[in-house]
């Protein structure tokens, strides 16, 4: 499943952003590639140990695991430090699947693949992030701001960029639910949740499907 997270950062936090990544220095990202993705992997990232990348990590991340619909999709349990990359004209990334296991020295496992779009779709051509699905391919290029979280086994690229910079946050999520369908049953049941919890708290529907969904979280997660 692929979810699109709407105002994970606002235009205050969006010009941060900006800020930063114009003062930033990057390197090659086929530094922090495996041997298959380093012959397709073609953009610049961050230094993870300088200043900026400290401000731009506590900035963005900070945002991101508050946001409800974040945790409702992923129900995160280990976080890795993201990666914040551009992409000039001429990059992009091809087909690849991401590690399955990350982190050093301390592992974790890629359950939930994300990426933070940081400026507008209009200021780079092309670039869009294109995942494979059991539906066929799906294009996703969104709005400085937004997210989207889909299951790390699949397949995916970033298409070449043809003018301009694509700048992305980047970052894996073991998810206390290790299994893509169950995650997915779990997030539409708590919609259902939230949307009975609003409308009727004391209703006995609403209790019937909080024990439902709190015992399925029960039932499923891995701590
Ligand atoms: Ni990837």
């Amino acid at each position: 499943m692929l979810i699109t997270i709407p105002a994970v950062l606002g235009p205050a936090e969006l010009e941060a952003v900006g800020r930063l990544y114009a003062q930033a220095e990057f390197k090659d990202g086929k530094l922090s590639a495996g041997m298959a993705a380093r012959r397709v992997k073609h953009n610049e990232e961050l230094d993870q140990q300088s200043d900026v990348y400290k401000q731009l990590n506590g900035l963005v991340m900070s945002h991101l695991i508050r946001h409800p619909v974040f945790r409702s999709a992923v129900l995160p349990h280990k976080l890795a430090s993201p990666f914040f990359a551009r992409y000039t004209q001429g990059m992009g990334y091809g087909d690849h699947i991401d590690d399955p296991v990350m982190g050093s020295p301390h592992h974790y496992r890629s359950d939930v693949s994300t990426t933070v779009f940081l400026n507008p779709p209009e200021e780079y051509g092309d670039g869009e992030l294109v995942i494979r699905t059991t539906y066929g391919e799906k294009a996703v290029k969104l709005p400085a701001g937004h997210a989207v979280v889909y299951p790390s086994h699949s397949l995916h690229r970033i298409n070449t960029v043809s003018h301009g910079e694509r700048r992305v946050m980047v970052t894996w999520i073991q998810s206390m639910v290790r299994d893509a369908a169950q995650r997915e049953l779990l997030f539409n049941l708590n919609q259902v949740r939230e949307r009975h919890l609003r409308k009727a708290p004391e209703d006995e529907d609403t209790k019937q499907l909080e024990t439902v969904y709190a015992n399925l979280v029960r039932m499923w997660a891995e701590v």
